[in-house]
């Protein structure tokens, strides 16, 4: 079971690692353009600045949409430290990527996966990580959650060593019926890590406490 978060917020990662709990980080384009941030060296300096901060896996999305391109763009992703995942949509010359990512030991996460024939290939490609979107399925008024419980059984049909990343997590809830259902890492914004913390009876039990400990004064 691994926490990730998906930011390119440096302070937002800081309280994740700060919490104890964080595995790895992922980012995309949008959430990199949402800090600012421009440029290849600007983006490359913040995946340095994100490696500083976390030991775990970090994905780090390539913009190229071509096989050349995504192998040429992946391997000097790659190279910015061990722990960079490179990020690949799925698309055709996606998938070849991912086989050749694999076979030269380049480790993968691929992205944009909202159907149980994608999440096929992508495993078949040798894909380290398989990121479902589960918040961007139920805005169409599809169900989620029902894909991860899916791949969940294909993979174990064949013990696929693919992890399953839930991704587009929008609350609480998707996390933990995600790992109810058996996916091996979810990956969400701070708020919804931070909003597992919530329980009304917490807040009036620590309240009661609190006020009886006083009593217990001299
Ligand atoms: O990891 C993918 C995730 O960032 C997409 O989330 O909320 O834009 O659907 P969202």
């Amino acid at each position: 079971m691994k926490f990730f978060i998906d930011t390119a917020n440096l302070s937002d990662i800081k309280e994740a690692v700060d919490l104890g709990i964080l595995d790895g980080v992922t980012t995309n384009p949008s959430l990199m353009a949402r800090e600012g941030i421009k440029g290849e060296d600007a983006i490359i300096q913040r995946y340095k600045d994100i490696c500083d901060l976390v030991e775990g896996d970090v994905s780090a999305e390539v913009f190229s949409t071509s096989f050349e391109d995504i192998v040429e763009e992946g391997k000097k992703l790659a190279k910015i430290a061990d722990n960079i995942v490179v990020k690949v949509p799925m698309i055709k010359d996606g998938v070849k990527a991912l086989k050749h990512f694999s076979d030269i030991g380049i480790r993968t996460n691929c992205t944009l996966v909202f159907s149980a024939g994608q999440a096929i290939l992508a495993a078949k490609a040798g894909a380290t990580y398989v990121s479902p979107f589960i918040g961007r399925i139920d805005d169409t008024n599809w169900d989620g959650m029902a894909l991860v419980g899916q791949l969940v059984e294909i993979y174990a049909n064949y013990g696929i060593m693919t992890e399953i990343l839930a991704a587009s997590i929008r609350n609480p809830l998707h996390i933990v019926r995600s790992f109810e259902l058996g996916a091996d890492v979810v990956t969400c914004p701070l708020k919804s890590i931070m909003g597992l913390l919530n329980h009304p009876l917490t807040d009036i039990g620590l309240a009661k406490f609190l006020a009886d400990a006083e009593k217990t004064k001299v």
